[in-house]
């Protein structure tokens, strides 16, 4: 077991969308903290579709996470690749060959222990879209979970599904053994059902009175949760509501409370350089989207230094896999 699992060093971008900006994010997050003198790796984490490499002005990588997922390489750090971007490492995705795109529990475990062991001090994970168990897991296993959308009305919708699908994994992985609470969280929504619990507060509810322990462990779980909101994209104050309408309907409906980390403007010079395949110009003074990026990159240091059980919870997770969770319960609902 890995011995720095008090800091947090793993940082995963999702939000369920696709074309949001969550590889830009996390590219320029990396530059940002680069600037700040820490050593980055960033990991594309999009199995079927990597192209963080191309933002990066890397053409053809020689070497992917395919190549460590089908073990043709036994050290995650061996598979890190210089890129054009000065001070940050890269590790490509997997195009989906040899099944790559859906790793095993055992490789998805082989891989975090091993990024805990990279030399780096920050290793920045870009999510594909969709809300895919991988995905689901990844960040759930990551100590810093940014969730990313724009303002756009489907962007939020799929935010919000994509943090309501992960807090359900996390909450079946926690009580993988508690078949009471895993049917009152995937069928508990059925009208039909004695114990309606159509939302998490239900399920705080119905365990209150009947059973003070498990309202405790299942609060303690949701605190657990701990999430950042990012904005990208954004083109004026309208734009800036958007983190504030994904926190309250978490509030309202998930019991959690998400800590909202900033916001990235729109940069028209952002679509130009990528269409040249220069990396991203945010090396560029006037980089509108930078602006912000340095931002949360300070924040993410300074909740890097908080101490936290990063990814911890793997370790429960493997010794909770005892029932088939995949195959006995329905994905939920993203509504
Ligand atoms: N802040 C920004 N300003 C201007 N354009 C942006 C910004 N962020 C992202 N984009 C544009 O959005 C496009 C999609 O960005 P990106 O590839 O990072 O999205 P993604 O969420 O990683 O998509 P996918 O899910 O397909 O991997 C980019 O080509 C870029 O042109
Ligand atoms: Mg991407």
């Amino acid at each position: 077991m890995p011995t720095s699992l008090s800091r947090l060093k793993l940082w995963s971008i999702g939000g369920g969308k696709g074309g949001i900006g969550k590889s830009l994010v996390t590219l320029g997050l990396g530059i940002a903290l680069a600037r700040l003198g820490k050593k980055v790796i960033l990991i594309d984490g999009d199995l079927g579709g990597a192209n963080l490499h191309t933002l990066m002005g890397v053409r053809y990588p020689h070497v992917t996470l395919e190549h460590f997922l089908t073990k043709k390489v036994t050290r995650l750090e061996d598979t890190v690749i210089e890129t054009a971007v000065e001070g940050i490492g890269l590790i490509c995705g997997a195009d989906d060959l040899m099944g790559a795109a859906n790793p095993t529990f055992a490789q998805k475990i082989r891989l975090l222990h091993q990024i805990e062991e990279l030399p780096a001090q920050y290793v920045l994970f870009d999510q594909g879209a969709g809300t895919s168990f991988n995905t689901l897991d990844f960040f759930n296993f990551s100590g810093g979970k940014i969730a990313l959308f724009t303002s756009q009305t489907t962007s939020l919708q799929n935010a919000y599904g994509f943090i309501k699908s992960a807090l359900y994994r996390k909450l079946s992985r926690d009580f993988a053994k508690d078949i009471e609470i895993l049917e009152l969280l995937y069928r508990g929504g059925e009208a039909e059902n004695v114990n309606h619990c159509a939302t998490i507060q239900d399920l705080l509810d119905h365990f209150k009175d009947i059973n003070p322990e498990k309202h405790a462990r299942l609060t303690s779980a949701l605190r657990d949760f701990h999430l950042f909101l990012v904005v990208n994209m954004v083109k004026n104050n309208a734009d800036l509501k958007a983190p504030e309408i994904i926190r309250s309907v978490c509030r309202d409906f998930l019991n959690i409370q998400p800590d909202i980390m900033g916001q990235v403007l729109f940069d028209s010079g952002v679509e130009a350089a990528i269409s040249r395949m220069v990396p991203f110009p945010l090396h560029q003074k006037k980089s509108k989207a930078m602006v912000g990026l340095n931002q949360i990159a300070l924040q993410l240091v300074r909740q890097s230094r908080l101490p936290r059980g990063g990814w911890s919870g793997v370790q429960e997770a493997v010794e909770e896999e005892a029932l088939p969770l995949d195959a006995i319960i329905t994905h939920p609902s993203t509504s």
